[in-house]
C-alpha cells in the first residue's frame, strides 16, 4: 500500500482532450521557433508575437470544446479516494486538472489563465486574451501584464516543495510527458534515489535508456483509470494482479 504518490503530467495527457502537444508529429514546437515564442528574449523582441501565440491557447481552452479526458478525471478520483498524500505536478498551463477537481496541484510552468506584473510578480486571472489593456493593478503606472508562463531560461515555479516531495514519495508516475525538458526529467532519478517506485505511461514505448522501473504503453485516457483503481485497490502496480 502507498503512502505518499507523486505525480507528474505532460502535454500528452491532455492529447485527449484535443490540446496539441510540444514534440508529437503535429506539435506545437514543428509550426513555432521556441526562441521567438517561449523565451525573455522573443518576448521582448515581439511581445504580439508572444501574445497571439498564447491568446489562440487561451481561446481553444475556452471554447466549450475542450474538457478533461478520462485520464484527468482519474486522478481526481484519486485525490479523493486515496487515504495517503497525492501531489500532482503538471508541466501543462491549462486548466484541465483543475477542472477535473484536482487540488493538490503545482504548475510549474505556470498557467494560461493567469498574467504577471513584470515588475512585482503578482498574479492575476485573465479574464480576456492579452493585449494591451490587460494591465496590473498593482504598480503606478500600471504594467503590461505578461503570461503567468515559465520560459526557457527562467526558474520553474515550486521547485522546493517539489524536491520534498520526491524525496519523501514512495511512488513516482509519470504521465504523457517526453522527458525532454529540465529539471522535470530528473525527476524520476531523484524519485529512484529516494527508493520510490517509478511508472511511466506513454504512447510511445520506452527506449533503451528509460529511467523508469515499469513502463505502460498506450494513451493515457485508457490506462491512468486503471491504475488509479490498481492503486485505490490496495494493489502494488507491476505485480501480477495490477493493470
Ligand atoms: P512533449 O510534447 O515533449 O511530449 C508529449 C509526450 O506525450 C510524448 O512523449 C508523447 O509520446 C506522449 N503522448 C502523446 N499523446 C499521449 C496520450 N494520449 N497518452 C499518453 N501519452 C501521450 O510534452 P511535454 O513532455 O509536456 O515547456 O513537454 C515538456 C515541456 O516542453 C512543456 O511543458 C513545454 C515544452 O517546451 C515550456 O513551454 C516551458
Amino acid at each position: 500500500m502507498y503512502q505518499q504518490i507523486v505525480v507528474l503530467t505532460g502535454a500528452g495527457i491532455s492529447a485527449e482532450s484535443g490540446l496539441r502537444t510540444f514534440r508529437d508529429q503535429d506539435g506545437l514546437w514543428e509550426e513555432h521557433h521556441i526562441e521567438d515564442v517561449a523565451t525573455p528574449e522573443g518576448y521582448e523582441r515581439d511581445a504580439e508575437l508572444v501574445e497571439r501565440f498564447y491568446n489562440s491557447r487561451w481561446q481553444q481552452l475556452h471554447s466549450g470544446t475542450v474538457v478533461p479526458n478520462a485520464a484527468h478525471l482519474a486522478l481526481a478520483k484519486l485525490e479523493a479516494e486515496f487515504t495517503g498524500q497525492l501531489l500532482i505536478i503538471t508541466q501543462n498551463i491549462d486548466d484541465l486538472h483543475e477542472r477535473a477537481g484536482s487540488r493538490r496541484l503545482l504548475h510549474m510552468h505556470g498557467e494560461l489563465s493567469k498574467g504577471r506584473c513584470p515588475r512585482s510578480r503578482q498574479t492575476f486571472i485573465l479574464r480576456d486574451p492579452f493585449g494591451a489593456s490587460n494591465c496590473c493593478t498593482c504598480c503606478i503606472p500600471a504594467q503590461r501584464l505578461r503570461p503567468h508562463v515559465v520560459w526557457f531560461g527562467e526558474m520553474p515555479l515550486g521547485m522546493d516543495s517539489i524536491h520534498d516531495a520526491l524525496d519523501n514519495c514512495d511512488l513516482f508516475i509519470a504521465i504523457g510527458t517526453s522527458g525532454t525538458v529540465y529539471p522535470a526529467a530528473g525527476f524520476v532519478d531523484a524519485a529512484n534515489h529516494h527508493g520510490a517506485q517509478t511508472v511511466e505511461v506513454n504512447m510511445m514505448a520506452p527506449d533503451r535508456h528509460c529511467q523508469f522501473q515499469y513502463h505502460l504503453t498506450g494513451k493515457a485516457g485508457e490506462l491512468v483509470p486503471k491504475l488509479v483503481d490498481t492503486i485505490l485497490a490496495g494493489q502494488v502496480i507491476g505485480s501480477e494482479s495490477s493493470l
